[in-house]
């Protein structure tokens, strides 16, 4: 089977970015992990990234702002690097920067999202928060195709976490990322297939 090349990006702890690297690593995955990149050189993952031999690259969005876009010049930056990688797909994985319409459309269907929420409820920053507060019954978590709007774009696969009447937001994310870590390995592995 035609290994996939993709390319992780990530913010900080990286949990997902591990599972996919695990799941490459035990053959599950037909996938070349070309590149891990953070828009923070502090990001906790990029350490497993190198133990595992992964090329990472840190390009900080701080170092755009005397640019006249900044969020379109940082876009720039990260897709030269992914051009010269040949990165057939994008993994963002708690990669905490939006965008840019330039970029989106760019690599339109080629960059995927793991969201802490059943899309389309609990769009944004804290959805697990968000689901708390709302004393909804269940929430969960979804893999999506990103297009130029926050949290939408085709939904590739997503499973539903209940909330428990003493669920708090830290043990509800406790329970959601343990099937985020699940789902994600899974999207990626129907989009291989599909590839193949
Ligand atoms: C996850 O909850 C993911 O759904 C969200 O950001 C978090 C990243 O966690 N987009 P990690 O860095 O993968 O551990």
């Amino acid at each position: 089977m035609k290994k996939i090349k993709i390319a992780i990006l990530i913010s900080g702890r990286g949990s997902n970015m591990r599972s996919i690297i695990d799941a490459k690593n035990s053959g599950y995955l037909p996938v070349e992990i070309v590149l891990v990149l953070s828009n923070n050189k502090d990001a906790l993952g990029l350490e497993y990234a190198k133990a595992n031999d992964i090329e990472t690259f840190v390009v900080d969005h701080r170092d755009f702002k005397s640019k006249l876009n900044p969020r379109e010049e940082f876009d720039k930056e990260i897709d030269k690097i992914l051009v010269e990688k040949n990165v057939e797909l994008i993994c963002l994985a708690g990669f905490m920067r939006l965008l840019s319409f330039w970029f989106v459309k760019k690599w339109e269907n080629k960059i995927i999202n793991i969201h802490p929420s059943f899309l389309p409820d609990f769009k944004g920053a804290d959805a697990v928060g968000d689901a708390v507060k709302a004393k909804a019954k269940s929430t969960g978590c979804t893999v999506h195709f990103v297009d130029e709007e926050m949290d939408s774009g085709p939904i590739i696969l997503q499973e539903r976490v209940d909330i428990l009447d003493n669920d708090t937001k830290e043990t509800l994310a406790k329970r959601i990322l343990e099937i985020e870590h699940k789902i994600y390995v899974e999207a990626i592995k129907k989009l291989c297939l599909k590839t193949n």
